[in-house]
């Protein structure tokens, strides 16, 4: 398991125990973190009992039946809920990962949930994702093309195709980049992991033709070499892609072209 910091702002005070369900034979304690900064008030843990004779098997599930039928102030991110859409992202039991494909039965005792580490805290589990997002436009993610384009199809072989997977399957949830030592300290100048990916995506991509410009823009004490290859990010994404050898391979195509 891995510990991750906790949020900032993450001063806590006692929270709210809620009643157990009239059924205890099969529940399970969930504590939660608890935070509106709008409210003046400091944040906090609550603890609520799910009886899992009437939920779902997946944390999402757990999360829904707390706020529908507990307590709906709540407040989580959520929509697909079959791990694609990536706005489930969250801290559970130490991990950051997506809450509606993380099983209740991969934790042992009482869950813990938190939100993504070292972001600002716009409600509960939701992380301001805003730097984030502005650091993925930065690194243009489309193609760049300066020829004109075909009338129809920009084909691709099957070898160039292929070069894409374990990368254009990134859903941008931020479970990486939020478990990186780097990016929580340097996080408003390190790209951090997920934005490295898609940089890496669009600069291998046959069709672009930006790459000279893209490498240009990566060559940066901060916006890449920040990166001291700890692997969080690799080992905690929840789709199971590689974000540290993204990065690798960026630094190793700036050597090449020196
Ligand atoms: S690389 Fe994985 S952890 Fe990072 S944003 Fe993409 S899907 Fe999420
Ligand atoms: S709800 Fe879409 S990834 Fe979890």
């Amino acid at each position: 398991m891995v510990e991750f910091a906790l949020p900032k702002n993450s001063r806590m005070t006692v929270g709210k125990t809620w009643p157990k369900p009239s059924d205890t034979s099969n529940m399970r304690t969930f504590v939660i973190y608890r935070f509106d900064p709008d409210s003046g008030e400091t944040p906090r843990r609550d603890t609520y009992f799910v009886d899992m004779n009437t939920c779902g098997p997946m944390i999402l599930d757990a999360l829904i039946k707390i706020k529908n039928e507990i307590d709906p102030t709540l407040t989580f991110r959520r929509s697909c809920r079959e791990g694609i859409c990536g706005s489930c992202a969250m801290n559970i039991d130490g991990i950051n990962t997506l809450a509606c494909i993380y099983g209740m039965d991969e934790v042992k005792g009482t869950i813990k949930i938190y939100p993504l580490p070292h972001m600002p805290v716009v409600k509960d589990l939701i992380p301001d994702l805003t730097n984030f997002y502005a650091q993925h436009a930065s690194i243009m993610p489309w193609l760049e093309t300066k020829t004109e384009r075909p009338a129809k199809e920009w084909k691709q072989s099957i070898e160039d195709r292929e070069k894409l997977d374990g990368l254009y399957e990134c859903v941008m949830c931020a479970s990486c980049s939020t478990a990186c030592p780097s990016y929580w300290w340097n996080g408003d100048e390190y790209l951090g992991p997920a934005a490295l990916l898609h940089a890496y995506r669009w600069t291998i991509d046959s069709r672009d033709q930006a790459r000279t410009e893209r490498l240009d823009d990566l060559e940066d004490s901060f916006k890449l070499y920040r990166c001291h290859t700890i692997m969080n990010c690799t080992k905690t994404c929840p789709k199971g892609l590689n974000p540290a050898k993204a990065i690798a391979s960026l630094k190793q195509m700036l050597v090449e072209r020196v």
